[in-house]
């Protein structure tokens, strides 16, 4: 086989389950996530080779329960430069399961190329029975070596489905099938060298995003309302001097009326707020469970309060004021 003429294709690997190591082959549970490197990891799929020629880099080696915004900017920009090469045709990144959906929604909108980005993870560590971290892997570079990536914006491959990193969200803590498009579904799907799309991505993303990542992050916190919620965490973390705060709503992101008053509050010092869903799945209506017109704030749409809080930290740092269009956009 005459290898030089396929995708040239960056592996950045940055921890994760999919790099993870346990004393027992019968552990799914229990092991030390982000330990194996970048090489070894490409070394157990042979295959790859079939499929594109890797430039491989090791970004970080963590848990991404420890993910930060700054590693988000370090790996935005690294992604950038990549892809403004011309030997380089797509970049996959290699992640943890648990915050992969906030990393792959901010690189949704902070990457500048069409090239495709493609993100993809494992539920089981690389040393258990059955692990689930090689086909996840050879899967996320074929969709990154196929032109019909190009242009759909930062996807997630996973367990042969192909997700949008706008929508996708990991549903389950031990299933291989973690990961989820509640209200869309998947984009397509990728099985033995196939990769067929089936719909489209209609947002905005990459070169049509307005946003860029920053040196300087605001602080955006989360909370939740739930019966019996208090005032507490809104009133520190207004002191604390937090520019935005996301709600974790009930419902149609409504709130605890001592809540909604706490909130108000902040809207009244400068805080921005924005109503999401604890639900997971649904969207937040503007002027639904709660009025935002009165109350100053801003509603989440189909967001869940995690990719809210990464496109509200976004929209901060642009210095944008007009957060329900931006909400209403992207
Ligand atoms: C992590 O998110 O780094 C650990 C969990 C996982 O990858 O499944």
């Amino acid at each position: 086989m005459n290898t030089s003429s396929l995708p040239r294709i960056a592996v950045l690997a940055t921890g994760g389950t999919i790099a993870g190591q346990a004393g027992d082959a019968s552990k799914t549970a229990g092991y030390k996530a982000g330990v194996v490197g970048v090489d070894k990891l490409l070394d157990a799929v042979p295959a790859l080779g079939n499929v594109a020629r890797i430039h491989a880099e090791q970004i970080a080696s963590i848990d991404s329960k420890d993910m930060c915004a700054a590693l988000w900017t370090t790996l935005s920009r690294r992604i950038d430069a990549l892809l403004a090469q011309d030997d380089i045709d797509g970049v996959v990144v290699t992640h943890g399961t648990d915050t992969l959906e906030e990393t792959a929604y901010l690189l949704h909108l902070t990457v500048k190329s069409a090239k495709p980005v493609v993100l993809t993870a494992a539920m089981r560590p690389s040393t258990a029975l059955s692990a689930d971290g090689p086909l996840n892997l050879l899967n996320a570079v074929t969709v990154a070596a196929s032109k019909d990536a190009a242009g759909k914006g930062v996807l997630v491959a996973f367990n042969n489905q192909i997700h949008s990193a706008r929508d996708v969200t990991k549903t389950s803590t031990y299933a291989v099938d973690a990961f989820r498009s509640p209200e869309t579904g998947a984009l397509g799907f990728v099985q033995d060298g196939r990769v067929e799309f089936q719909r489209t991505v209609v947002r905005p993303h990459t070169a049509a995003s307005e946003f860029a990542v920053t040196d300087a992050w605001p602080t955006v916190e989360i909370v939740a309302s739930y019966a019996d919620a208090s005032r507490v965490t809104v009133d520190a973390l207004v002191a604390a001097g937090v520019r935005g705060i996301v709600v974790a709503g009930t419902g149609n992101g409504s709130m605890h009326a001592t809540l909604t008053h706490a909130l108000a509050d902040a809207v009244k010092k400068g805080v921005a707020v924005v109503r999401a869903s604890r639900v997971g799945s649904g969207h937040v209506m503007r002027n639904g469970a709660a009025s935002d017109d009165a109350l100053g704030t801003v509603s989440a749409g189909t967001l869940n309060p995690y990719k809210a809080r990464v496109l509200l930290m976004l929209a901060l740092a642009s210095g944008a004021n007009d957060l329900q269009r931006i909400f209403d956009t992207y």
